[in-house]
């Protein structure tokens, strides 16, 4: 029994399309005791993925449901394929249905984009034809790729003439925190009616960034004032105050929580009756909006050297870039690429990166971080 009497409440605060708007995000070490306490709360809605390097346990969230009270009908189960096995997805895709012990999953998304991605998309419409999966979605997906697969043809396995998807976009997961709002794909979402998903509302893609000269120590998300002081006037955690504000915004949240205190406190703020007891009022949602773009974290001391480094991969094959610590004499990497895909980092004036691998050709491409715009762009060598 739901301790808290709130079994149906995260799966009744669901989008017009029945696709539910409050989970729980099971990477960050979230394990088969975390989601049967969950489930035991009342969540209903579980965020997972093939790709166990990122703290992902398909087989342990299966474990727990299926020892749970729970009819599996009750739950929304939502997973996504890894990256590498995009061109091999039909035949990868029954070993989740094994891990989650079901014979359909609720939403299966792309990981993130790569070669072969239009392809992947006509297998996912096929799985989903074949009654495996019910609802359709994309991770880590700008604007200029959301606007290929929706009206540029993406269709069975290529990219043709205008035609229509023969499932329709259910939901686009991307990351989403104060500092980084992705304002544009919210948008694109909100006109072409797909559900808006954050992934790490709370901090936590700041925190992996620390290596790069981000704030370091406490999480600034958190821990930024403008946060802090909007909790302190509703009698909030600073946690519960961002991810008000995203559902206010209309955003589909999925937390990460192995505290049963702090999955509680996320289904009493925000699971009841599609929304939550308390409310930002107009000023102090125009605070959060203010900050987008900000470099995370409390200033140190004088140093205003910190600046945001926004990477594009412009050419046809994946790269990968790296952070060249100079003072170490080595290259560290922040993570691959793939064609379209754009990253923003936390960095410092006169940091250098490089790209390497795939278009960026044999001696790499080198950026500094500088006083302007920041926005870089790694172009095929030949084109150069
Ligand atoms: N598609 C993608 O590429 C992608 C990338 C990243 C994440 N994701 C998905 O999004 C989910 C969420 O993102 P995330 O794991 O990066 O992190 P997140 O949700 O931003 O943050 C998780 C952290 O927040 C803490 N937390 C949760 N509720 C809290 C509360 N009420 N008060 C204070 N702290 C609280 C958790 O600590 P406790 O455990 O102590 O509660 C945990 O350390 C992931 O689990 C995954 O499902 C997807």
């Amino acid at each position: 029994m739901a301790l808290l009497g709130v079994a149906m409440l995260a799966v009744a605060a669901s989008s017009g399309s029945g696709f539910p708007m409050l989970g729980l995000g099971t990477a960050s070490g979230v394990r088969t005791a975390h989601v049967a306490g969950a489930l035991e709360l009342g969540f209903r809605f579980f965020d997972t993925a093939q790709s166990y390097e990122w703290g992902y346990r398909e087989d342990e969230v299966g474990e727990a449901v299926a020892a749970s009270a729970v009819p599996r009908e009750e739950v929304f189960l939502q997973t996504k394929v890894h990256p590498d096995d995009l061109k091999r997805l039909a035949a990868v895709f029954p070993a989740s249905l094994r891990n989650l012990r079901t014979g359909y999953v609720d939403a299966l998304l792309m990981h993130r984009p790569g070669p072969g991605w239009q392809a992947a998309w006509g297998a996912m419409e096929q799985l989903r034809a074949e009654g495996k999966v019910r609802h359709l979605g994309v991770s880590n997906f700008d604007v200029a790729l959301l606007t290929e697969l929706l009206d540029g043809g993406v269709r069975g396995g290529g990219t043709g003439a205008a035609a229509a998807l023969r499932a329709p976009l259910a939901v686009v997961q991307n990351w989403m925190d104060p500092f980084h709002q992705d304002a544009d794909v919210r948008a694109f979402c909100a006109a072409r009616g797909v559900v808006y998903q954050a992934f790490s509302s709370l901090g936590n893609q700041w925190q992996h960034m620390r290596d790069l000269g981000s704030s370091g120590g406490a999480n600034p998300v958190l821990a930024h004032p403008t946060v802090n002081g909007i909790a302190a006037a509703h009698g909030v955690s600073p946690a519960l105050a961002v991810l008000r504000w995203q559902q206010q915004l209309g955003v589909a949240l999925i937390p990460a929580s192995r505290s049963p205190q702090h999955q509680r406190e996320l289904l009493r703020g925000l699971g009841g009756d599609g929304g939550s007891s308390f409310s930002l009022n107009p000023e102090q949602m125009r605070a959060m909006a203010a900050l987008d773009g900000h470099e995370p974290g409390a200033p140190r001391g004088d140093d205003t050297s910190q600046r945001q480094a926004t990477f594009r991969n412009a050419a046809k094959a994946e790269v990968e870039l790296f952070w060249v610590d100079e003072a170490a004499d080595r290259e560290v990497s922040v993570g691959e690429l793939a064609p379209g895909q754009a990253t923003t980092l936390s960095s410092h004036l006169g940091h250098r990166f490089v790209a390497r691998g795939g278009g960026a050709g044999p001696e790499g491409q080198h950026f500094e971080v500088g006083d302007g715009a920041n926005d870089m762009r790694v172009e095929d060598r030949d084109e150069l």
